[in-house]
């Protein structure tokens, strides 16, 4: 069965973006964000890779998600739906939705990992991640990072979870 994980760093009040940009800079989260999709597809609404600094995402197959049937982005896999996604997946890798906000909300049920970065303050934001219940997730590894820098500006915590 394809591997379909979740990649995303919220805040604690579920706040995602504003103005199809991130709300907070964390260097060890996006080390940590290369660390784990490097060699792997990485998918994402076109929203998303157009706020990318740098698309696509070197030495990763980007695949983005449009509705205009036909679209072609230079060095993308295009998919013009949720199962085109899917069936252009790799089967033999961890492939990791990258987002946005519609593209998370879409992929919650096809995903059996979820690689949250909780952020621990709150941000006023347009785009938002669905809420991770009790019931459907089972958290299986977390870090605390409370040491705060200039890299490094909020509290957060990596925390992985499974679906139940
Ligand atoms: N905190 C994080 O970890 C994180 C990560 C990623 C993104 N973000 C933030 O999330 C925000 C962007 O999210 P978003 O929801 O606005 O945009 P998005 O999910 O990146 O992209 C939305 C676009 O994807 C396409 N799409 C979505 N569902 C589709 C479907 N079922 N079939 C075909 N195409 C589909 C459509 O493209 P067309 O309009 O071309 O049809 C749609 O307009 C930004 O603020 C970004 O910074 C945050």
């Amino acid at each position: 069965m394809t591997k379909i994980s979740i990649i995303v760093a919220v805040a604690k009040n579920n706040a995602i973006g504003k103005d199809n940009k991130l709300l907070w800079h964390l260097s060890e989260d996006l080390k940590r964000f290369k660390r784990l999709t490097s060699g792997n597809p990485v998918i994402m609404g076109k929203n998303t890779y157009f706020s990318l600094p740098v698309r696509p995402l070197p030495k990763r197959k980007n695949i983005v998600i449009t509705d205009i049937e036909g679209e072609q982005i230079d060095n993308c896999t295009m998919a013009y739906s949720i199962e085109d996604a899917i069936n252009k997946m790799d089967e033999d890798k961890e492939n990791f939705i990258i987002g946005g906000a519609s593209i998370y909300n879409q992929f919650m049920p096809f995903a059996d990992k979820l690689y949250i970065t909780w952020v621990h303050e709150e941000f006023d934001a347009d785009t938002f991640f669905p809420e991770v219940t009790n019931d459907e997730w089972m958290e299986v590894s977390r870090e605390d990072i409370t040491e705060t820098d200039e890299k490094n500006p909020y509290q957060h915590s990596f925390v992985v979870y499974k679906k139940r």
